[in-house]
Order: structure tokens, then sequence, then C-alpha cells
């Protein structure tokens, strides 16, 4: 080989191994433990974490229109090996499963935790069981469930019963439950909030984030405050979680029987984290607040279109939320930095994005004017749509 090659390969070996990222547990195992436990076996990891930090182009001119100046930056948690947030908490749980010797896990899930769940617990060869509810399940998260060969059971209920249900039953056959009121999945989450404040070598003013049974924001609350115990950060942010208005039981101040969202990830009526989440927003002096479902789909919409970021619905719910903030002046306004968490991939719910996006789909003979017109025509539209946008912002 010439040196020339010799020279190639070096310079692409010291590129790789500048960053090679082994998981969560490898990375910030230290600062994971549970009542003075520590993971301390070979982590059952699929490379979970290091998700990119995105600054928005966009959703911040809107917002600047509004008064508000600073940077709006998303955690895109979709990009996860399951594309969800749960990948960072169930690395944690199943290889705690395993050093303790479990038989077999279980959860109940609106989806994301069970898909979470399933490719891990086959990592870790594990038999693993998801109760789920029959419908409203997002069709991507049923399938990676299959696709990991979980046992997955369906009960004509809601997410709430499934987890009742499943405590039950994990107590009764000593099965290892993998939700979030199994601390270790906590543990997992927070670091999330440590990519954050590695990444931009400060913590943020605001953190946003949808809330479901609420665990999230009690991780991410965790993983601040750590942080600044340690000295790595000197502020911790105002955490800011929203529900969506037909799941909202902790706006409401109580249980909600039937919850209902397009928002299918959060529709949950009583949450299992309740309290922690009230103590984390007031802790950090936040909030939790609630959204319409309209305000979900707009801003799914939006990031899309606008943003290039594809996110499921339950996300959209915590940005919708800094609209609301920001448009009632509910925060501070000026230079300041602003986290929102996207917690799924779009791709996990494809009926969403066929039911609120508008299609631009033409169906066409397979000849050239045909399609030369469509172009000229679309392209001319678009052009308006630019100048009618100047034209309402100046
Ligand atoms: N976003 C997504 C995409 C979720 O899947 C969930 C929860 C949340 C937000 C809310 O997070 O529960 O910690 O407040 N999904 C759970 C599941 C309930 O079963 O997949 P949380």
């Amino acid at each position: 080989m010439g040196s020339e090659d010799n020279n190639l390969k070096s310079v692409r070996n010291s590129t790789f191994q500048q960053r090679k990222w082994c998981g969560i547990i490898h990375e910030y195992g230290d600062f994971i433990s549970v009542e003075g436990e520590k993971i301390n076996i070979e982590p059952v990891t699929l490379l979970e974490g290091n998700t990119p930090l995105i600054e928005s182009v966009c959703l911040v001119k809107e917002l600047k229109d509004m008064g508000f100046s600073g940077k709006i930056y998303f955690k895109y948690e979709g990009l996860n090996p399951t594309s969800s947030f749960k990948d960072r908490g169930m690395t944690v749980a199943i290889t705690r499963a395993k050093q303790i010797g479990a038989r077999a896990t279980i959860c109940a899930s609106t989806g994301n935790t069970s898909a979470s769940a399933a490719a891990y617990s086959a990592r870790a060869n594990l038999p693993v069981f998801v109760v789920v509810p029959e419908k409203n399940v997002a069709t991507g998260k049923i399938v990676q469930a299959v696709a990991h060969g979980a046992r997955i059971i369906r009960i004509k209920g809601n997410f709430d019963d499934a987890l009742k249900l499943v405590r039950k039953i994990s107590d009764d056959f000593g099965l290892f439950i993998v939700n979030s009121i199994n601390p270790w999945r906590i543990e997992g989450q927070k670091t999330a909030a440590f990519e954050v404040c590695d990444a931009l070598g400060f913590a943020p003013d605001y953190h946003f984030l949808p809330v479901g049974n609420a665990g999230n924001i009690y991780a991410y609350w965790l993983g601040y405050k750590q942080y600044k115990a340690i000295g790595r950060i000197n502020e911790t942010p105002k955490m800011f979680g929203f529900q969506a208005e037909g799941a909202a039981p902790i706006v409401r101040g109580y249980p909600i029987e039937n919850p209902e969202t397009i928002a299918s990830a959060i529709r949950i009526g009583n949450p299992a984290n309740w309290e922690k989440a009230e103590l984390a927003v007031k802790e950090s002096d936040g909030l939790i607040d609630m959204v319409s479902d309209e305000e979900i789909i707009s801003v799914y919409r939006f990031m899309g279109e606008k943003e290039g970021i594809f996110c499921e619905p339950a996300p959209c719910a915590g940005i919708a939320g800094l609209i609301k903030m920001v448009k009632n002046k509910k925060i501070k306004m000026k230079d300041i930095v602003v986290v929102c968490t996207l917690t799924g991939h779009g791709l996990k719910d494809p009926e969403a994005a066929l039911n609120f996006i508008k299609t631009k789909q033409f169906f066409v003979e397979p000849k050239f004017n045909e399609i030369k017109k469509i172009i000229e025509e679309e392209i001319k539209k678009s052009k308006e749509k630019d100048l009618e946008m100047e034209l309402q912002r100046s």
C-alpha cells in the first residue's frame, strides 16, 4: 500500500476514534444509581443517546414576531435506536433486569415504551410482555413490538387500565416492570439533560416537553439538579410541561376517566408520576399547562414543513406550549435559550401524517407535459405564498 493510502487510513481511524459513543451507561454510568446501587454488569445497549440538539430556524422567526428574542433548540430524541426517548431509560432498566436475574420483563404502554422494551429485552434474551390498549396505538409502535418478538397483550381499555393490571401482574408473577415507575428508567432518562448541558456548555433558561405518565419531566429535572450539584452548570432551567386538553389530569387537578387526544402517546388520564412532575415544576419555578389538539396539529405540520423535522404529535404539545407562553408573555422574552424535547419520531405514527398533513400528491399519466405543468404551477404557488408571508411580516 502506498503512503497516501496509509495516510488516508490513519485519518479515517483517528476521526472515528475521536468520538466513539458507547451508549448512555458507558457515558454517564457514574451518575446512575438507585438507593446506592449501581449498574455493575456489561450494559445491554443499542448505543442510545448522543442525539442532536438542532437549532430552530423557522419557529424562532415566528416567535420573534411576537417579541421573543433568543435561541430555540430541539433535542431530537426521535433519533434514538427505537426512535423515542424511552431507549435511555430502557438500556438501564433492562441491564438492571439482567443484573438481578429477572426471568421476564413487562410493561403497559401507549406504544413507545413497548417498542423500546421489546428491542432491549430481545437483545438481553429476556421474554417481554407488553400490555397496550386495543385502540389508539400508532401503527409504527406496534410494528416494532412485533419485529422484536414481544408477546403483545391488547386490552379493551386505555393506558391507565393497562398500567393498573401490569403493576398487579408484575407483583404476583415476579416479572420485572419497565414502566417509568421503575426508578432505573428515570435514572436513564435524566441523561438527556446531561447531554443538553454538555452540548450548550450551560443549561437553558427554559425546558419544554410533553407530559403523559409524567416521568420524563421529572427525569430531566433530576438530571439538571445533579449537574448543578457537581458544578457542571450554574443555573437550572424552569421546567414547562404540556398535556393535551382532553388528557390533562394534572392541569385540571383530577384524574380523567376517558382521556382523549390525537397525540396517542400522551393519552393518559391518571399519570403514575403525577406528584413527581408537580415537584419538578414547583422546584424549578415552572408550570404544567395544556394545549388543544388543534394547536398540536398546527405545530405538527409546521415542524415537518418548515423546520424539516418529522416528529410524532405528542412532542408538538411541548412546542405548542412554548408558543402559547410566548403569545401570552408568560415567560421572559429577551435573550433566552429554550430547549424543546422532540420525544418521538414522526414515522412512528403514519396515520397522523396521512390524516393531518395536506398531501401534495399528483396522480398523472407518465407524460412530460403533465409533470411540467404541475411543476410550473406549484413553483408559482409557493412564490406567491412566500410573498404573502413577507407582506404579513412587514
Ligand atoms: N412523548 C412520547 C412520544 C411518549 O411516548 C410519551 C410517553 C411521552 C411523550 C410522555 O412522557 O410519560 O414520561 O410524561 N409514552 C409512554 C409509553 C406513556 O407508553 O410509550 P411521560
